[in-house]
């Protein structure tokens, strides 16, 4: 491979899958900073984090996820199944909350720069990373809101799991370089 970081970037995989092992806290410290060194519009830097530690709190969160889903009925909609709590976070050892200013027009570019950020810094620590968009829901629960310290006027964008990975994930779901038009 030609170099480190292309060799991180082309090598990372969504990992849906631990072993029960938590992530030190030096390493979840390297993931954030990796974060916010991310561009963000106007370096206005919006994001927030909130970082929950343990299956056992993790799966709780979960639960409040998987009922957000059934209060709105959407999974069945979706053909969703998720049927268990830790179908929504995989029994994962380390989720990190990424949220910030409902108010800031670039919020969703800047966190999600700064997530993949993250999973690259993550993967390049031999840690294991997935976005988890089904536990939006917890957007809208007020307790869970309140137990991950998010004020009102924040928004949550990028819900996120860690963990050493179980296995190594070779599957490379297919990419293709759409290019419209390259003009010389
Ligand atoms: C916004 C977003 C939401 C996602 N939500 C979920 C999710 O809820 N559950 C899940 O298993 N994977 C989720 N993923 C992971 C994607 O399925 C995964 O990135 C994609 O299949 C490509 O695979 P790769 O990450 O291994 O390259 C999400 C990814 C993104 C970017």
């Amino acid at each position: 491979m030609e170099n480190e970081v292309l060799k991180c970037i082309y090598t990372r995989r969504s990992v849906r899958s631990f072993k029960d092992k938590l992530v030190p806290k030096e390493i979840i410290e390297k993931i954030l900073k990796a974060g916010v060194m991310a561009p963000s519009a106007m370096n206005k830097q919006p994001w927030n984090f909130s970082v929950v530690e343990g299956k056992g709190n993790i799966t709780r969160f979960g639960e409040k996820a998987l009922k957000g889903w059934n209060l709105m009925s959407v999974a069945a909609r979706l053909g969703v199944m998720l049927k268990k709590a830790d179908s929504i976070f995989f029994n994962a050892p380390l989720l990190i909350v990424v949220s910030g200013k409902k108010k800031w027009m670039f919020l969703k570019d800047d966190i999600n720069l700064c997530v993949e950020n993250m999973f690259l810094a993550a993967h390049s620590l031999g840690i294991g990373s997935c976005w988890i968009g089904f536990a939006l829901p917890l957007d809208k629960d007020k307790t869970a809101r309140k137990e991950l310290g998010i004020p009102m006027n924040n928004k949550i964008v990028a819900p996120l799991v860690f963990g050493y990975p179980m296995t190594e994930n070779k599957r490379i779901p297919e990419r293709k370089v759409n290019i419209l038009k390259w003009i010389k």
